[in-house]
């Protein structure tokens, strides 16, 4: 039998883990906060963050929003990151993505205070995630979460082919970098395909585990999957449909095939999602941990 993977049942677990922490961080007089801020015409993105703020609130989080105009100038969004920078109540910054287009992302996520950096988007988190666990202060929310995923489902990466269809620096990257690393969530044997890539399913044929990552509905069907493959799908694609809102979720994997050959598959919604949203939860904790202790 396939084994459907719920992202929500590990997530709240993780949340009720973090309540605790978060109740012994008030107990010696920190209560973590998460600023968001959003300067986006991205529809998506506002569920998004009202998402995050929803967790906050219910783990005990101190949740701070803030939401700026989207004709703005990028130095307003500047000024805002280093506000809160300087704010000893803000623990960890997350500055949503995609941002309107006279912001230079990258610049935007460089602005953010490293130690507050619970996307781990900024480049000193990436090359300390990169310079190996010793070294790492932050995992990226994503991958972070898939990892905690693999494990709870008792999925072996230890010798496994990996392959993560996707080199985005949110997803793709951190996580063949994360599968590939010499600890006990890594030692996978990994390899990224990409949009130049010749031959696809050559690689996802061999592969124990799949990740899939490249906003393409549907994208990954189970002709293409090796018999007995854990499949995690990335993908959060809306899709005309006729439902009430017009429209349907549906990840980058064909998940009606991909069912009938994987061992172990993740559905959209409810698979990864929830577990992005429980790790910057727990990048907050760890953020107020340190910044505190
Ligand atoms: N947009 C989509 N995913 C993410 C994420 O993990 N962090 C941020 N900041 N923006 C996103």
């Amino acid at each position: 039998m396939t084994e459907v993977i719920d992202g929500n049942a590990v997530a709240a677990e993780i949340r009720e883990d973090l309540s605790d922490a978060i109740s012994t961080l008030e107990q010696a007089g920190t209560v973590p906060g998460l600023a968001t801020v959003l300067m986006s015409d991205d529809p998506a993105s506002e569920t998004y963050v009202s998402m995050k703020q929803r967790d906050c609130e219910e783990v005990g989080i101190n949740g701070i929003h803030v939401e700026l105009d989207n004709d703005a100038p990028a130095d307003e969004l500047y000024e805002t990151i280093a506000d809160l920078n300087a704010d000893d109540e803000v623990h960890g910054i997350l500055v949503q993505s995609p941002l309107v287009e006279q912001v230079n992302e990258r610049e935007a996520f460089r602005a953010v205070a490293p130690e507050k950096d619970v996307d781990c988007f900024h480049p000193e988190n990436v090359g300390r995630m990169v310079a190996g666990p010793s070294h790492a202060r932050f995992k990226p929310c994503t991958p972070h979460g898939i990892l905690k995923l693999l494990d709870h489902y008792d999925v072996e990466t230890e010798g496994a082919e990996a392959v993560v269809v996707g080199r985005s620096n949110i997803v793709g990257k951190p996580m063949a970098n994360l599968l590939a690393q010499n600890d006990a969530t890594g030692n996978a044997t990994v390899t990224v395909c990409h949009s130049r890539t010749e031959d696809l399913e050559a690689h996802t044929k061999n592969a124990d585990i799949v990740v899939a990552a490249v906003g393409v509905p549907e994208f990954i069907d189970g002709t293409m999957l090796k018999e007995g493959a854990t499949v995690i799908d990335v993908g959060i694609n809306r899709v005309d449909a006729e439902t009430e809102k017009g429209y349907k979720l549906v990840g980058d994997v064909e998940f009606a095939s991909a069912r009938e050959v994987a061992d172990t598959i993740t559905p959209v919604p409810g698979g990864v999602g929830p577990m992005t949203r429980a790790m910057l939860l727990w990048n907050t904790v760890k953020a107020a941990s340190e910044q505190t202790g």
